[in-house]
């Protein structure tokens, strides 16, 4: 039977904060990781930060239409981000693939809040959409800044290498 549209609203929105506990494990960890990228490294830290304001953003939307956060797909999101950085931490190139591996992310991002702000409209939930409005502005910076920077951090990561001194992180 097709959920009706407020439902489906709440299943994505709950979806949305189990990618952004995902989201806030992966960066945390390889924010604190990182020694010899300070720009890349304050740039995710700036975006722990808004994650954890997208959390609460999404928190009261769920609990707007009457929900809660699903504890199960939380921790799904937390079991595949610790996967996902103890994979990157065990490569001699972290920074470059984490990079990467962020980026990629940012986009999944982006085309999760992209359906929501569409099924907010449907369902006639005008702030639920502004308010997931405002969150996809934030994974488009990010992913235009990591965009902007990734050659930055690629040469550096090189420069380091070539040169024999610590480049993985
Ligand atoms: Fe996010």
């Amino acid at each position: 039977m097709p959920e009706d549209r407020n439902e489906r609203l709440l299943t994505w929105l709950r979806d949305a904060h189990a990618m952004e506990r995902e989201a806030d494990t992966m960066l945390r960890t390889m924010g604190s990781r990182l020694e010899h990228y300070p720009q890349l490294r304050a740039r995710i830290e700036q975006h722990v930060d808004e994650t954890r304001g997208q959390m609460e953003t999404l928190e009261r939307c769920i609990e707007q239409l009457g929900g809660s956060t699903s504890t199960a797909k939380d921790a799904m999101g937390s079991v595949m981000a610790t996967i996902h950085a103890m994979g990157n931490a065990m490569m001699e190139d972290e920074v470059a693939k984490g990079t990467g591996l962020s980026y990629a992310f940012e986009h999944l991002e982006i085309a999760t809040y992209r359906a929501l702000v569409l099924a907010a409209r449907e369902a006639g939930q005008e702030e639920i959409a502004a308010a997931c409005e405002t969150i996809l502005a934030e994974e488009v910076a990010m992913a235009d800044w990591l965009f902007a920077n990734q050659p930055d951090v690629i040469r550096e990561f090189l420069a380091r290498d070539a040169e024999g001194v610590d480049a993985k992180r």
